[in-house]
């Protein structure tokens, strides 16, 4: 028996984790996979929340924090993941297979969640590399199409194949059964890619700037403006770092689960 089939034998729940099984994992490139997992039917999260996630560690489970990628209403949970080459947990996680089974924390979290927000008009998710997932979450459900009338998801890349779920998502998630009516209509995607050819290849920040962001379908202003813009931004903290400067500067203040706000931020990874 392998080292990681002994381990999976020795998997036991605790207070903060449930034990769920792995159903599917799909490899997008060589650093990046999804997965989904059994969902335990006590766990309850809002669409853009995060959760632990782990294997068995040498002393005590290896956790890391990861944002849930399928809605809150869908049976299974789904996460996007890195593979960082000697990344502690990712380097184990990314050979994981059906059937094989892994940690789940009992308590998921966040401030990527609607009620984070004021109302709006336009909302505005803003990603760079696995910062996509929790945007994934929230635009497979139908809620946030209640809420606003225009979704832009944007997510900002180094290479072509990192744009995971794009076909999904160029298809305005066509076939999707809650959302595929609203999201045709009211969801627009804008994919970037920053170091290989594509049609648009500039970073958020430039796409703001030369007015990309803001091009058709979507309709209104030609920039962010505090009365009717919304944001979300997940990813590189550099990027959520300068953005939010930008953003502060310009009349909007950052919301939480206590206090709502025109606009809200996680970071993807620390470090
Ligand atoms: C709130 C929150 C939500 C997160 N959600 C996700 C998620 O949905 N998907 C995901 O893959 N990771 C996510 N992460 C990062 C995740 O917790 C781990 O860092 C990641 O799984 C790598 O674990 P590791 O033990 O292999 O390496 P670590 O020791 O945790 O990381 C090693 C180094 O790899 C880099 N790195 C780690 N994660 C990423 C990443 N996602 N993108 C780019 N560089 C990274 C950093 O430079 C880090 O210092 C999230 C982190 C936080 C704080
Ligand atoms: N994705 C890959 O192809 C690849 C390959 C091998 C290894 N890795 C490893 O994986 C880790 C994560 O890579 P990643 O591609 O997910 O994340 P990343 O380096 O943060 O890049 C993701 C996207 O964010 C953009 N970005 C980065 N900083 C920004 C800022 N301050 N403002 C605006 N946009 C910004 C990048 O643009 P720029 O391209 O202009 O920086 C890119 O489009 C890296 O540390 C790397 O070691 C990645």
């Amino acid at each position: 028996m392998s080292d990681r089939a002994a381990a999976a034998r020795i998997l036991a729940p605790s207070d903060a984790l449930t034990v769920e099984t792995v159903r599917a994992v799909r490899h997008w490139n060589d650093h990046l996979f999804s997965f989904t997992i059994t969902r335990p039917s006590s766990f309850r999260f809002r669409s853009g929340e995060f959760v632990m996630i782990g294997l068995p560690g040498e002393r005590r489970p290896l956790l890391r924090a990861y944002s849930i990628a399928s809605p809150a209403w869908a049976e299974e949970l789904e996460l996007l993941s890195i593979k960082v080459p000697d990344g502690p947990l990712t380097a184990q996680l990314q050979r994981i297979e059906p059937g094989d089974q892994l940690f789940l924390g009992r308590k998921p979290t966040g401030t990527l969640v609607a009620d984070a927000l004021l109302p709006g008009r336009r909302l505005f998710l803003l990603s760079t590399g696995t910062g996509l997932a929790p945007f994934m979450s929230l635009v497979r459900d139908p809620d946030i199409y209640e809420r606003f009338n225009q979704i832009v998801l944007v997510h900002s890349v180094r290479q072509v194949s990192d744009l995971a779920y794009r076909t999904e998502l160029e298809s305005h998630l066509a076939g999707d059964p809650l959302v595929q009516d609203q999201a045709l209509l009211q969801l627009s995607y804008l994919p970037t890619v920053t170091r290989e050819r594509f049609r648009t290849t500039g970073r958020i920040d430039a796409l703001i700037e030369d007015g990309t962001l803001f091009g058709p379908p979507l309709r209104g202003p030609k920039a962010f403006d505090p009365e009717i813009d919304r944001v979300m931004m997940c990813g590189s903290m550099t990027m959520i770092r300068s953005l939010a400067a930008r953003f502060e500067s310009s009349g909007f203040a950052e919301g939480s689960n206590a206090a709502p706000g025109q606009y809200v931020i996680e970071r993807a990874f620390v470090g």
